[in-house]
């Protein structure tokens, strides 16, 4: 069957730089850890538990554990997380990716400067907990027009106002617009990242063009789910799926393109096993 995959389907910049330096970090003979799931795909997470990759939740864990290398994930961590994993004594590979630690660097130095700082963002997401770390003081996250009601800042302070990289560029320019309304003295550091908006337009533009849409992604994945809901806008045939398994079997039409995208978290390989399928085997 003809097929097409998307351009930019699969992990974006941060995810691929921190699984290389898993992938590098298992060549050496030590105990590997993460510092949190690596990415937000259990097939992935599981692979790496059986080649010996363990996940860390807590840093106290870690004073029972032998010596090894820790990675930090793409999401980074706070700085007392951060400074508690360089103290452990661990080797440490810091795969936190750069455009997140721009935003630490940001704001850590405005902080210091005296500035309030806000992070536009999903509060229970461990990149904006990582980003709130890196604050002298306190940093507020704001992710509705209500969360802005809430806060008591003077007039005259001065706002450092940061995103998380996956938020969604329109909320966000909504909500740069109501604190530009309330006459707050803001300082808008735009830093979305363009990975997530970019392999959605692709979906978006595939499914307009192919009759069958087969997404691949983690069911908890996030950005896989508004995967499925852009192409299933486009394209009624459209299968959100995790592995190979899921699909078999269940792609009985005839169709004149197959298209295929998929989540930030999904390994390279699951999508050339179902590239593979659709092509040759189907
Ligand atoms: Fe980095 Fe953007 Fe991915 S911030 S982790 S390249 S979504």
């Amino acid at each position: 069957m003809n097929c097409k995959v998307g351009e930019h389907a699969g992990f974006c910049f941060g995810a691929n730089r921190a699984v290389e330096s898993l992938e590098d970090a298992l060549k050496e003979n030590k105990p590997i850890y993460t510092f949190g799931p690596i990415l937000n795909n259990d097939i992935l997470v599981e692979s790496y538990r059986k080649r010996g990759v363990t996940v860390v939740e807590d840093v106290e864990e870690f004073d029972k554990l032998e010596k090894g290398k820790i990675i930090i994930r793409s999401h980074g961590v706070g700085r007392d997380i951060y400074e508690h994993l360089l103290a452990t004594g661990f080797e440490i590979f810091d795969a936190t990716c750069p455009f997140v630690k721009r935003i630490h660097r940001i704001v850590e130095k405005q902080s210091q400067l005296g500035d309030k700082i806000v992070v536009v963002g999903n509060p229970n997401h461990p990149e904006v907990m990582g980003i709130v770390g890196w604050a002298d003081g306190d940093a507020y996250v704001v992710e509705k027009e209500e969360d802005i009601d809430k806060l008591n800042f003077e007039k005259s302070n001065k706002i450092t106002l940061v995103s998380q990289t996956t938020f969604n560029r329109n909320k966000f320019q909504e909500l740069v617009e109501i604190f530009e309304k309330r006459s707050y003295n803001i300082d808008v550091m735009n830093t979305i990242c363009d990975a997530t908006r970019v392999r959605q337009e692709e979906a978006d533009a595939l499914s307009k063009e192919a009759d069958v849409m087969i997404v691949i992604g983690d069911k908890k994945s996030s950005n896989s789910r508004k995967l499925y809901d852009i192409c299933k806008a486009n394209c009624d045939q459209t299968f959100f799926i995790q592995t190979l398994e899921d699909i078999k079997g269940r792609l009985n039409v005839v169709s004149n393109l197959v298209g295929i995208t998929a989540g930030a978290s999904t390994p390279k390989y699951i999508i050339e096993e179902v590239q593979k399928y659709v092509r040759n085997d189907f």
